[in-house]
């Protein structure tokens, strides 16, 4: 008899090589590839086998609204990444925010957001909880001491993405858990821009994390689906119910593109952002550029706290043109390489004008106390090779007027 081969236990094994291996389920014809399980439910041998598995005394799958085996090892491999205990994915990142929140929040309770947040976040926290008797308060997430005033005794949860879009702000995480423990709200971020790979909210003390998986994790501009990460009290009190019962499931197709997305996500990650550092630098030399923001500048704002909270800037890069929206325009539509799109972490460099896209749908005033102005646009660093990206930016932006930098205005 052969004795069957070792099994390294995941945990031990470093980032790159559990998101090959990490939560891989294999059936009886011992596939290498993950195997995409297209079926909505699943068959009992008997009667008694259908009451047990129903009653939880046999922990096998159900019905694919609940859980899937390919969905299964999506966020099982999410879970091993993000060092959390559980994980739920669901049909999109919106999916994933709405979830967290809603399954905490009930009516008269309160929640405190981060002013700069993804608009449908922004629309949720500031229009649909209220609907439902959940009070909510908007802060500049920069400054702990609107954080810690805006904490009332029925605060529940705080909410916040950082860096923030577009804006690429960055607000410390350890000190609004800080805040909000001693309240004792939970903490749920949105680390989108930071990815898995740069940032850890759950090791600054966290209680949530949620993604768009949309994003970086796919990688490739193709799937839509989110998830959520905590511990498996958060999940089993606050999100595990509310999915299974209400149903943004992620498919267990879009859940394969994503498993397999996860295999070269430190590749793609780290390839965009050693481009996005280049094209900064760049940008900051260049005559037309009148401000730079790239959190992993030495001149970001807030440099020193972004270096203490992400192992790196990140894929995007913010900049300002002079002239306000008309130079942003002409720059834009000149560019032959870079598209023109309003998502993000794809293979393909994007550009986007939030004050007439994203964030069309704020008044002035409230664009302008985010950070936003008419000549800023946001760069998705993408995987083509970074001197056709600067020599695309190069001839656009040389098709503008010299502009004063903003430090000189
Ligand atoms: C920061 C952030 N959070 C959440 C979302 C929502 O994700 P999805 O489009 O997958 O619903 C997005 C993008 O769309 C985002 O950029």
């Amino acid at each position: 008899m052969t004795t069957p081969r070792k099994t390294r236990d995941p945990k031990s094994l470093r980032d790159a090589t559990r998101l090959v291996h990490g939560g891989s389920l294999r059936s009886s014809f011992d596939e290498t590839s993950e195997a995409l399980f297209l079926t909505q439910g699943y068959l009992y041998d008997t009667m008694e086998a259908a009451e047990a598995r129903f009653k939880g005394d046999d922990p096998g799958f159900i019905y694919s609204r609940y859980s899937n085996p390919t969905v299964s090892m999506f966020e099982k491999r999410m879970a091993l990444l993000e060092g959390a205990e559980s994980a739920r994915a669901t049909a999109s990142g919106m999916a994933a925010v709405t979830a967290s929140l809603m399954g905490q929040l009930k009516a008269g309770d309160h929640l405190v957001a981060a002013r700069a947040l993804f608009g449908s976040c922004l629309y949720v926290v500031e229009e649909l909880l209220p609907r439902f008797g959940v009070a909510s308060t908007l802060v500049d997430g920069t400054d702990l001491k609107q954080w810690r005033a805006a904490m009332r005794p029925n605060t529940k949860t705080v909410f916040l993405e950082s860096p923030t879009n577009p804006t690429l702000e960055i607000i410390d995480i350890a000190g609004v858990v800080k805040i909000a423990h001693e309240q004792g709200a939970t903490v749920v971020v949105d680390n989108v821009f930071a990815t898995p790979l740069l940032q850890h909210p759950l090791k600054l003390g966290a209680d949530c994390v949620v993604y768009s998986a949309t994003k970086h994790i796919d990688g490739q501009g193709r799937a839509l689906g989110g998830v959520i990460l905590a511990s498996e009290a958060f999940i089993a009190e606050h999100v595990h119910t509310l999915l299974r019962q209400t149903g943004p499931s992620l498919s267990p197709f879009n859940a394969w593109v994503m498993l397999k997305s996860l295999e070269t996500l430190p590749i793609r990650v780290g390839a965009q952002m050693r481009s996005a550092e280049k094209i900064a630098e760049f940008l900051a030399g260049h005559s037309r550029v009148a401000n730079v923001l790239y959190p992993g500048r030495a001149d970001h704002p807030q440099a020193a706290l972004a270096r203490r909270q992400m192992k790196g800037g990140g894929t995007l890069v913010t900049f300002e043109v002079a002239d306000g929206k008309p130079a942003a325009f002409k720059f834009a539509n000149a560019l032959s390489v870079i598209g023109i799109s309003n998502n993000l972490g794809d293979a393909k460099s994007l550009i986007t004008h939030p004050a007439t896209t994203t964030h069309q749908r704020l008044k002035p005033e409230a664009r302008a106390r985010l950070g936003i102005t008419d000549g800023m646009v946001r760069l998705s660093v993408g995987l083509e090779d970074v001197e056709d990206l600067i020599e695309d930016l190069d001839q656009a932006l040389n098709l503008l007027a010299p502009g004063k930098r903003r430090a000189a205005e």
